[in-house]
């Protein structure tokens, strides 16, 4: 399988339903249009909406149904980032190579953009779900994504990890930043997906495990690049998580032993779609993928 390939078509397949969705007609307020296209076409992996995507063909679903919630978990994800570089918060320069929202905008219309993206995406989801009369499995799906992306999810994983900043903290309370910050929307991603393409219970919770696993490991693996990543490649600057005495694996555990989390963490991600055979290759080869990934 080239999952490289695969990866580019999805990708290119949300890069046009963005440009679509996000508004771009001038007027008084069209200064947080521009800042919030900034961020959005400024690149990133579209991570979240591909695991969406491919969730729903791994259940058969009309990929249709999908890709309006695809656009909104990326506006989700992609107004945490913005905020995430805040001078209050990380205080970061450099994000997918290109210079903050904030670095070109100011605060003020970082902070508004972030708060636009975020509300854009429920506006979306809204709409896809007034469409069509299958309301139902859109709720559902809109009610996942809402509480991974808010106080029980990402939100809460991002206080959790601003307050532990400067302290020493036990594997728990790391666990506990790790799987809300990252990992809530990563699951409610792929969680989502099968959803709207009407999962077997048994699919959403092979899926879910899955999506668990690959949560954390890619969190990690976010840690690790921040001491042994290339700036080049990862789009933002070395160093930061040690610049702001950020509770991390490397810390707590070492590099090494991060590392061979993170290989735990897929290997145990590969194990949880195993019974279904081919149809589960495209995840197993991301996992495969995503243990390598640099950048
Ligand atoms: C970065 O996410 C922040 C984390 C939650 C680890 P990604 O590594 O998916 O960033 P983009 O979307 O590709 O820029
Ligand atoms: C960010 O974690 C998590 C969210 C934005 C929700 P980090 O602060 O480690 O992400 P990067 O390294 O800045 O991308
Ligand atoms: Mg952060
Ligand atoms: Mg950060
Ligand atoms: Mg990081």
């Amino acid at each position: 399988m080239d999952i490289e390939k695969i990866l580019k078509e999805k990708l290119e397949i949300i890069e046009k339903a963005m440009d679509h969705y996000l508004p771009k007609e001038k007027n008084y307020q069209d200064i947080i249009f521009e800042s919030m296209r900034y961020s959005i076409f400024a690149g990133g992996k579209r991570l979240r909406p591909i695991l969406m995507m491919a969730a729903c063909e791994f259940v058969n679903g009309d990929i249709d149904d999908v890709i309006p919630f695809a656009c909104a978990m990326e506006m989700i994800h992609c107004y945490s980032l913005i905020h995430d570089d805040l001078p209050a918060m990380d205080d970061d320069d450099y994000r997918r190579g290109k210079l903050t929202n904030h670095k070109v905008y100011g605060d003020a219309i970082a902070i508004l953009a972030g708060d636009g993206l975020l509300n854009y995406a429920y506006e979306l989801m809204i709409k896809s779900s007034l469409d069509k009369n299958e309301n139902n499995k859109k709720i559902i799906a809109m009610n996942e994504i809402a509480s991974s992306a808010g106080i029980h999810g990402m939100i809460g994983g991002q206080v959790a990890d601003l307050i532990s900043e400067n302290k020493s903290i036990d594997e728990k309370t790391l666990d506990f930043i790790h799987k809300n910050k990252t990992g809530a929307l990563i699951i409610s991603s792929i969680r989502t997906g099968a959803i709207l393409g009407g999962a077997t219970e048994k699919e959403l919770n092979a899926l879910s495990e899955y999506a668990t696993n690959i949560g954390l490991g890619f969190q990690i693996t976010d840690d690790i690049l921040d001491i042994i990543g290339d700036e080049e490649k990862i789009g933002k600057k070395v160093g930061s998580d040690i610049q702001n005495n950020k509770a991390t694996y490397p810390v707590l555990y070492g590099l090494d032993e991060s590392m061979k989390k993170v290989q735990d963490l897929f290997n145990q991600s590969v194990e949880s779609l195993k019974s279904f055979g081919q149809k589960s290759d495209f995840f197993i080869n991301l996992a495969d993928y995503l243990v390598k990934r640099d950048y």
